[in-house]
């Protein structure tokens, strides 16, 4: 993002472990048979996910998250999965450090429960709800979704999740909720960038309440069949597909319904960088680079030919209709 030595972002220094979608599809029928019986009790899955997690880092063994595949439209790519290995190795989680090694090293000290969110602001009644409870509001899918970081990189992922919109309804927002803001954890014992001064904390991002309520938008605590891994966002992120992955923001503590657009981390830092919608768009340019090409992780980095971005990600047939008639190099 603002750190200019991360301009190489493209290349990364890991082994390409490529599962291919049939070793891949294999795996997870596997997972789904040894969880079969525990579906129903998935919660109790979760409770022993902070045992298996201690040891933190890459290796850390995650329990299992049972999801039914997502039927809605555009939830499933059927490009290659990135492997799992880089999708855990190659984050930015600038709370534990700016190097893209860093939350894979660092995020062991985040302690994911318990967990629960606040909502507040503009809803019938502003509650806190544990974990626990949101993981039930909604029935959990896999979603294979392209990602694209405003750095140049991509990756496919197998996320686990709900709609947020099943969050939204259930909290009944006021009709004079407009955006929906998400207030993300910021404990400087167990976040080490904290103290680096990089952003202002705690990193906030936001959406547009259409924005929000698209089927898309996934409440996310699972990927590759088990639950978050620290580095990724554990307990509870969100990922919006059509979106820079910045606007994806990470262990998420607060919801918070707003009627005017809330100033968001990046914007705030680098206003004529950063805008708040953000949409992939490989025609309009960050000040600094192209946005018309990307790499995706483990093809073969730098000397790997690029592919073309595509239109919101890929998803223009899904999301274009939120933005229609609004100048998008206005609203980047
Ligand atoms: N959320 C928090 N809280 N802090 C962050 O630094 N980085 C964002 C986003 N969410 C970030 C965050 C950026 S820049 C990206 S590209 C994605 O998380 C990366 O998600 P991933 O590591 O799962 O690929």
């Amino acid at each position: 993002m603002l750190i200019r030595t991360h301009q190489d972002g493209f290349i990364h220094p890991l082994s390409s472990e490529i599962t291919s979608p049939e070793v891949y599809a294999t795996r997870r029928q596997l997972l789904r048979q040894w969880t079969a019986g525990a579906a129903a009790a998935g919660l109790s899955v979760w409770a022993q996910r902070e045992a298996f997690a201690q040891g933190g880092g890459v290796a850390a063994k995650l329990a299992a998250l049972p999801a039914t595949q997502s039927q809605i439209q555009g939830a499933m790519t059927v490009e290659k999965l990135t492997s799992q290995q880089d999708a855990t190795t190659y984050n930015n989680f600038y709370e534990f450090g700016t190097d893209k090694s860093d939350p894979a090293r660092k995020a062991h000290t985040l302690k994911t429960s318990p967990w629960s969110i606040e909502v507040e602001g503009l809803v019938k009644k502003p509650t806190r709800f544990n974990l626990e409870d949101i993981m039930k509001w909604g029935a959990m899918q896999e979603r294979i979704y392209r990602m694209r970081c405003v750095e140049g990189w991509s990756m496919v992922i197998p996320w686990i999740g709900y709609s947020l919109s099943d969050l939204i309804r259930r909290v009944e927002p006021l009709p004079s909720a407009k955006y929906v803001e998400f207030i993300t954890q910021a404990d400087p014992q167990t976040m080490p960038g904290l103290r680096g001064g990089y952003l202002d904390w705690p990193y906030v991002e936001g959406l547009r309440m259409d924005e929000a309520m698209h089927p898309l938008t996934l409440l996310t605590f699972g990927m590759y069949g088990e639950v978050l891994p620290k580095q990724n966002g554990a307990p509870v992120r969100l990922v919006v597909p059509w979106k820079y992955g910045f606007k994806s923001g990470k262990s998420i503590v607060k919801i918070r319904f707003v009627e005017k657009q809330p100033l968001v981390s990046w914007e705030k830092a680098a206003p004529q960088e950063y805008g708040f919608y953000s949409n992939v768009n490989p025609k309009v340019d960050h000040p600094r680079w192209s946005q018309a090409s990307e790499r995706r992780i483990g093809e073969g980095g730098l000397l790997d030919k690029k592919r073309k971005t595509l239109m919101f990600n890929g998803y223009e047939a899904q999301v274009a209709s939120l933005y229609a008639g609004m100048d998008l190099a206005k609203n980047f």
